[in-house]
């Protein structure tokens, strides 16, 4: 049985004193972690912060990037290794935003996933297809190309670890979400394709989040469906109360 995980996406918000009030508003009103993972993936600067309010918690800590190498003349990035030293559980790769503002291709998302589990983090491995693609009807093949590059050379243990959000990029901070059908729809066809590269068990293991305007108001009903494991959330992970709602959905 695959556990849910429902992960907040601060982006390019949130310093470090209100992640430490933040997380003392909502640390001891988690769900049980074996019904129910909760994780906030925080900006680089409020990664100590976050660490240490969380202690002792059941709130899984991670990053939003990283990048493939561990040191060197690299001016701006951060570590995978130093990410782990500082008690990171999780790190988002290949966001929609990073590929689109920063350039990020497939294969860097799949360099940026080895290193990561080079270094004891599991990847959340973000996808997810333009309008322009769905109304081409093009999202599938688009969708099933990122993640063939983005798993290239990853072991059938290491997919059973990681975690792959689909979001699509038309649902991403518009308040239009995917009806929960087109992203059941979707998540399947993920599935389907760790079936294709894997295997049986792999692709049972696999966690797959639905991201993209997710909120208190639909996320039961999205995870209602089979292949939606988890929700990858922006706007809706900000405050705590909405939190709280999003984590406690059972
Ligand atoms: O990674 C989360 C995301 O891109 C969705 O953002 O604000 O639509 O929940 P939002």
């Amino acid at each position: 049985m695959r556990t849910p995980i429902i992960a907040g996406n601060w982006k390019l918000h949130m310093n470090p004193d209100q992640t430490t009030e933040f997380v003392n508003a909502v640390k001891d009103k988690l769900p049980d972690p074996n019904k129910v993972e909760s994780l906030i993936c925080a900006p680089a600067v409020d990664l100590d912060a976050l660490r240490k309010a969380a202690k002792g918690s059941n709130l899984h800590i991670g990053a939003e990037n990283a990048y493939f190498e561990n040191e060197g003349a690299f001016t701006g990035e951060t570590s995978p290794m130093v990410l782990k030293q500082m008690g990171m559980d999780y790190c988002i790769v290949g966001h929609s935003e990073r590929r689109g503002y920063f350039h990020e291709t497939d294969e860097d998302v799949n360099k940026k996933a080895k290193a990561l589990f080079a270094n004891g983090l599991k990847p959340i491995i973000c996808c997810g297809e333009s309008l322009e693609k769905r109304e081409a009807n093009k999202q599938e093949e688009w969708v099933v190309g990122q993640i063939k590059a983005a798993l290239k050379g990853l072991s059938a243990e290491q997919v059973s670890e990681l975690v792959l959000a689909y979001e699509p990029i038309w649902a991403i901070g518009t308040g239009k979400t995917a009806s929960s059908d087109q992203a059941e729809e979707m998540c399947k066809t993920i599935r389907n394709t760790v079936k294709d590269l894997y295997n049986d068990e792999t692709a049972e293991n696999v966690r797959i989040q639905y991201g993209g305007s997710v909120k208190p108001a639909n996320v039961k009903e999205l995870m209602s469906k089979p292949d939606i494991d988890g929700g990858l959330v922006g706007g809706a992970s900000l405050k705590p109360d909405s939190y709280l709602a999003l984590v406690n959905y059972q």
